[in-house]
């Protein structure tokens, strides 16, 4: 195939991102804002952004932490409980920092425990925000312990996310890191759009789920740097995220779902979910790209789709992606003097992004 060897693209932008807080913010700042203009910060902190004036705190550390010169903007999120005021909806808007509203089905996955315990709690919040064009974000898995892992995300579909939508026809939804055909075709579907014929819904795809199917869990032996919730699906749903992405479709954007954890707590007996992959997201989503000869459709995907989604300018600045292997780090340096332990550490990636001129 007639791939090109370079490739430039509007500056991307992550819409589904974990900065953590404190001393990590030095590390993950640097890494998402080599690459990215902005990212969606998720509130999972311990304890979670809850409101704006922790959402407004929050936003100062990130920027503290920033490289000197860095122009990177986080753009805030709140974190839905059953206790979440819908007043708390208008001061958020108003705040001009707040993007979105993070809904974590209780017990879901990391720092999760103070989510939604049932969504009716929350119907208030989300007739508020429907009212305020606020997006709803949305972890897409049920917790019932009766139901398998694999079938999560497309029983969550089917008891929650559908009512939701059914309740809220003019809500904007992302529905985050989709994990399976399911979840791809159920967003197909949904044709609302709003006065400015932006679509109601959107999606994002992590990159992980673009180049690994579960088999990458088991490969040998237990992988725990590629286990993360929604942990990864069959072949045939990778394919069929694949299909989603490089389709073209606004619906679909880019979101890494990066997620560091000390390497001790992934190779734990009981390791946590999270895979980080900012620090070469961009040469991760590439390599997914050209698999289906789609680089031409990876702009759109990760510069556009998604600033039109939340209703931002795209972007101006351009980043150079050239074919040009580079190899992962073992490990980079974190908090404490521990490290972190990269999605393909050790392995050489296809492309690099190029220092900006
Ligand atoms: C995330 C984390 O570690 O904060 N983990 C993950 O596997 N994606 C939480 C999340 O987004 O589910
Ligand atoms: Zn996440």
């Amino acid at each position: 195939m007639d791939e090109p060897q370079t490739l430039t693209l509007i500056r991307p932008d992550d819409w589904h991102l974990h900065l953590r807080d404190g001393a990590a913010l030095a590390h993950t700042v640097a890494w998402s804002a080599a690459q990215f203009a902005r990212a969606i910060v998720m509130p999972n902190l311990k304890p979670p952004v809850v409101d704006t004036a922790q959402a407004l705190a929050y936003r100062a550390r990130i920027v503290a932490a920033l490289p000197p010169g860095s122009g990177f903007e986080p753009l805030m999120t709140l974190y839905l409980t059953d206790a979440t005021p819908p007043g708390e909806i208008a001061r958020a808007r108003d705040s001009g920092a707040v993007h979105g509203v993070k809904l974590y089905p209780a017990g879901a996955t990391t720092n999760s425990d103070s989510g939604v315990t049932a969504l009716e709690r929350v119907y208030p919040v989300l007739e508020a925000m429907q009212g305020a064009g606020m997006p709803l974000l949305v972890h897409g898995e049920v917790t019932d312990p009766e139901v398998d892992v694999f079938d999560r995300e497309a029983v969550f579909i089917e008891r929650h996310l559908e009512p939701i939508r059914r309740a809220f026809p003019e809500l904007r939804i992302v529905l985050e890191h989709i994990t399976t055909a399911d979840a791809a075709a159920w967003v197909r579907a949904q044709h609302g759009r709003d006065a400015q014929g932006v679509p109601l819904q959107g999606a994002t795809i992590t990159a992980h789920h673009l180049l690994y199917s579960r088999n990458a869990l088991f490969a040998g032996g237990l992988r725990p740097h590629y286990y993360c919730l929604p942990v990864l699906k069959r072949a045939r749903h990778r394919a069929a995220l694949l299909d989603a992405a490089t389709s073209g479709d606004p619906r679909f954007f880019l979101g890494t779902d990066s997620a560091p954890h000390a390497r001790a707590a992934k190779e734990a007996a009981c390791g946590c979910a999270g895979c980080l992959t900012a620090p070469h997201a961009l040469e991760l989503y590439a390599q997914a790209f050209a698999e289906r000869d789609a680089l031409h459709r990876l702009e759109g995907f990760a510069s556009c789709f998604g600033a039109d989604f939340y209703r931002l300018p795209r972007n101006t600045a351009r980043v150079t992606l050239r074919r040009q292997p580079q190899r992962v780090p073992v490990t980079l340096p974190y908090v404490d003097g521990e490290v972190v332990v990269p999605l393909d550490a050790g392995a050489e990636l296809p492309w690099r992004v190029l220092p900006a001129a």
